[in-house]
This record gives structure tokens, sequence and C-alpha cells, in this order.
């Protein structure tokens, strides 16, 4: 991995779970970060990332709208490198897809390609997700899921699920416009990420685990594919940014595993919670898999552990008062 040492690259999305995640880790490699968060003048989004060591001298913070394309270039000018997470995470019902999920993830992807392309930025990495890779019932049964596998658009049109619609259409949307336009992307599609939590709110994935240890019995049948600590998913970006030798997709989970699996760990780890008995197989037809994400081991990456990625999340709910 090359160390970039005063390189200055940008952060979309910096103020939320895994921004403010990677963020942190940005600064530790000496990186000069400009994030944009959606408020400057919220101290909820921006108090935690001035607090990180490093930020004083190396941390400049712009307001930034995905649909406002001069905003985006505020933030993209004088970066080499851009990681553009924000999109809109919402994975319970919507009101109106295209305005709250659709348009800020694919206009606001395209966005930030075509100021990065403008800009002369050398590789942008793309946070695309595991629900641009399920719900795809029509994969073969016998076939561990992987990179090649995508999201069945007609599927989450009947469903209506518009989140995994919308990161898939992002995605894609991102691959065309690299191609058509020369530019050196790299994507990383995380699964369900949890662990310890930077800023003040609750994202949507933290909110499952939290749902889960108050008795919830939902068992995200079209979303979830297996779980990842918040710091492996930042790590990915890292390595995917700075070896130039990683290209393409990258699925980034501890392993392939239904939700009924990690339940039932939970439930292990933390008896005195009410967490319900799931059935064994909450994902139907989903093939388990201990090495799910070979492209991103091979770039050197050890995968923390389901427990650990538990407990990290467990203690960080106690630490902010979510649970007792
Ligand atoms: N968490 C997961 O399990 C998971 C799994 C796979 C992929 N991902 C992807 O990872 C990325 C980050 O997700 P997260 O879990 O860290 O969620 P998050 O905490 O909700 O972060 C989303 C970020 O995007 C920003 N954003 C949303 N809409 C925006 C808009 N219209 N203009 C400007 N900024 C906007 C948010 O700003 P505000 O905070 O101001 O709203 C926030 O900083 C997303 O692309 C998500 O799809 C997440």
């Amino acid at each position: 991995m090359g160390k970039r040492e005063g390189e200055v690259v940008c952060v979309t999305g910096g103020s939320g779970y895994i921004g403010s995640c990677l963020l942190h880790l940005l600064l530790h490699h000496g990186y000069t970060v400009h994030a944009t968060v959606k408020n400057l003048e919220d101290e909820k989004e921006t108090n935690h990332l001035r607090a990180m060591e490093g930020a004083e001298s190396r941390l400049r913070l712009f307001q930034m709208d995905l649909l406002q394309y001069d905003s985006i270039v505020a933030a993209v000018t004088g970066a080499a490198g851009v990681f553009h997470l924000a999109s809109p995470c919402i994975v319970d019902k919507v009101h109106d897809p295209e305005r709250e999920l659709l348009d800020p993830a694919i206009k606001g992807t395209i966005n930030v390609l075509t100021a990065a392309k403008e800009l002369g930025v050398r590789r942008v990495v793309v946070t695309s997700s595991i629900s641009a890779i399920i719900p795809s019932p029509n994969w073969p049964a016998d076939v561990v899921k992987n990179e090649d596998c995508w999201t069945d658009e007609e599927y989450c049109k009947r469903k209506g699920i518009w989140y995994p619609l919308s990161k898939t259409l992002a995605e894609k949307a991102a691959w065309e416009f690299a191609e058509e336009k020369g530019l050196d992307i790299v994507v990383v599609n995380p699964g369900t990420v949890m662990g310890p939590v930077i800023p003040p709110s609750l994202n949507a994935s933290m909110q499952m685990l939290l749902r889960l240890l108050q008795g919830c019995t939902e068992v995200y049948e079209d979303f979830f594919m297996g779980s990842v600590h918040v710091k492996d998913v930042a790590l990915a970006h890292l390595l995917v940014y700075e070896n130039t030798s990683a290209t393409g997709r990258h699925l980034c989970v501890e392993a392939i595993s239904h939700y009924g699996d990690f339940a039932a760990k939970v439930a292990e780890l933390y008896p005195e919670y009410n967490v319900p008995k799931l059935p064994k197989d909450t994902q139907p037809g989903l093939r388990r898999s201990k090495d799910a994400s070979k492209k991103l081991i091979d770039l050197g990456m050890e995968f923390i552990s389901m427990e650990q990625i538990i407990k990290d999340g467990v203690e960080s709910l106690r630490s902010k008062g979510y649970i007792s």
C-alpha cells in the first residue's frame, strides 16, 4: 500500500457512520481531508469530526448537497482522490422514492463523478453496497454470490424496495460514466455495517442491531447478506484507493451469512436482552460462505469476526445510552 502523507482527498458524507470512521483513518494515515456535511451550522454533524486528532490542521469541512453541482465542485477542488459515500440510507418505507432516494443516489453520483473528471481527480472510490448485489432471486442457487451478481431491478420495483434500487442504479451509472469519460473508479460493496459509532445519531444499520436487542423480529430478507465491522469498511476504502491494482467491485463482508445466524450470535453473547429466536434460514436460497470477500482478502484484509462486530456494536449502544 503506497503511503500518501499530505495528499488531499475528499470524503462525501463525511459526517455519517462510515464517513466518520473513514475520516478518522485517513487523518491517522496523514491525509488532508475535505469532508462534506449537509449542514455546516449543525454541530451534530461537525463536532465529532472537528474533535478528531489531526483535524485542526488537516480537515476542511464543506457544506454539500448532492443535487447542487457547485457545492460538490467546491469540496472536490484540490483533491487527488475522492471517496463518494454520501447517499440517503433509508431501508424503511419511503413516501416519495424518486425524491428521497433515487435522485440523490443516482444524480448525486453523476454530479460527484463529473466534478472529479473536470477537476482531474486521479481515482474515485464509490461506496456501493451489497444492496447492489441482492436481492437477486435468479442467481443460481448452487453458486455463492460474488461481485458478478447484480440486484434484480424489476424485483425491487415490484416489491417497492427502493434503497437497493437506488444503490444498484447509482453503481451502474457510475460504471457507465467511468467507461464513457475515462475516469478511474473502484467500488466497495459493504454488507450490513456495525461496530462502534462516532456520530451522535444512529444510522440505519446500527438501528437494525438496536431493534434486534429490543426484540424486533424483522429478518431483512431482501437486505441482509452478512455483517462487517465499520473499521474494516473504512480500511477496505483505503486499500482499494491506495492499491492501483485494485479494480472493479469489492464485496466487503466478514462472511456471507443469514440474519438468523447473526441474531443467534447476539442472543448467545447477550442473553440479558430480549433477542428473538429467528428461523435458521432467514434469507431463503442464500449460500453461506466464509471467504466471500476474496478480492479484499487478497489485498491484505483480515476481517474482524462477527462476534467482535456484535461486541463493539453493543458496547457502543450501551455507552451512548441507547440500551442499558
Ligand atoms: N451502513 C450500512 O450498513 C451500509 C452498507 C452498505 C453500504 N452503505 C453505504 O455507505 C454510505 C454511507 O452510509 P452510512 O451507513 O454511513 O449512513 P449515514 O450515516 O446515513 O451516512 C450517509 C451520509 O450521506 C449524507 N447524505 C445523504 N443525502 C445527502 C444529500 N442529499 N446531500 C449531501 N449529503 C447527503 C448524509 O448526510 P447527513 O448525515 O447530513 O444526512 C450522511 O453523511 C452510503 O452510500 C450507504 O449506501 C452503508
